[in-house]
């Protein structure tokens, strides 16, 4: 068995909620391959009320990268994609890119062993390392285009430590797609329950990324991609929320290049 600590439990959160996504009338995400991963995990997680209410703002967000990433694709035939804090994420199976795409998951290395066991045949280049470990990123190919994805990842790093990602991941002419939250959701996020019973916190924010990453291209609120993607009572609550002050600003999905 696995030992999951801290932070590293936390893509067995984002795992549960897919499956439970991909189980609903109308999905948003519809991750066809998490409920069977989950299936096969040793002790998932009991989502329960607290963080089973983030189910649509975790799903709108892998959503939102999914379509990012595709585009992307679509104009890079022969590319690199980092796929970092990949925890069992199945995008890669979801995209499935051309062959000219050099495609790896990259975590820590207690979630690779495990992704490398619950993944039947290997759909990408696993690689365990610490992300804000500079020698990392001499494993992978540093002459073609390049996405790096960071997806529910950044907050888990103090500042230097996304400081380290955007000097080392990306190479020129790279484009990151990250998400990141307010300052104030850094603070909330440490009375969640679940955070607080894996002893895991949110450590870096919206304002840490955007001081040492390069050009901004694209942001989109993810709290408003919740709320057009939901109906009834939800989407009503998601749109009170994002009228509120830092409403829709809670968390973003920022594009960059370099
Ligand atoms: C919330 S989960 C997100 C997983 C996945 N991206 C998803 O959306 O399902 C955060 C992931 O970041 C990984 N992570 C956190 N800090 C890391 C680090 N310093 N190096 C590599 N991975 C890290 C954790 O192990 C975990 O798998």
């Amino acid at each position: 068995m696995v030992e999951l600590r801290h932070e590293q439990r936390t893509m067995l959160w984002t795992l549960a909620m897919h499956a439970h996504d991909a189980a609903a009338e109308r999905p948003i995400l519809g991750d066809r391959y998490a409920a069977d991963l989950l299936a096969r995990v040793e002790d998932p997680p009991d989502l329960g009320v607290s963080l089973g209410g983030n189910t649509p703002l975790i799903c709108a967000r892998a959503k939102l990268i999914d379509d990012a990433a595709r585009t992307w694709l679509a104009r890079h035939d022969e590319a690199v994609v980092l796929h970092l804090g990949c925890g069992l994420d199945s995008r890669v199976l979801r995209l499935d890119p051309g062959p000219g795409v050099q495609w790896f998951d990259v975590d820590q290395e207690p979630v690779i062993d495990l992704r490398r066991r619950l993944y039947a045949s290997e759909p990408s280049t696993t690689v365990a390392g610490d992300v804000t470990d500079p020698s990392l990123y001499d494993r992978f190919p540093a002459e073609l285009p390049r996405l790096v994805i960071a997806e529910g990842l950044l907050m888990y790093l103090d500042p230097a430590g996304v400081a380290a990602v955007v000097d080392h991941a990306l190479t020129p002419g790279s484009t990151l797609v990250a998400d990141t939250v307010a300052p104030w959701v850094t603070w909330v996020a440490g009375l969640q329950p679940a955070m607080r019973a894996a002893d895991a916190g949110f450590r870096s924010s919206s304002v840490d990324l955007a001081r040492v990453a390069p050009h901004l291209v694209d942001e989109l609120s993810l709290v408003d991609a919740t709320a057009t993607r939901t109906s009834g009572l939800t989407s009503t609550a998601v749109r009170v929320f994002a009228l509120l002050p830092g409403g829709r600003d809670a968390m973003v999905l920022q594009t960059y290049e370099r």
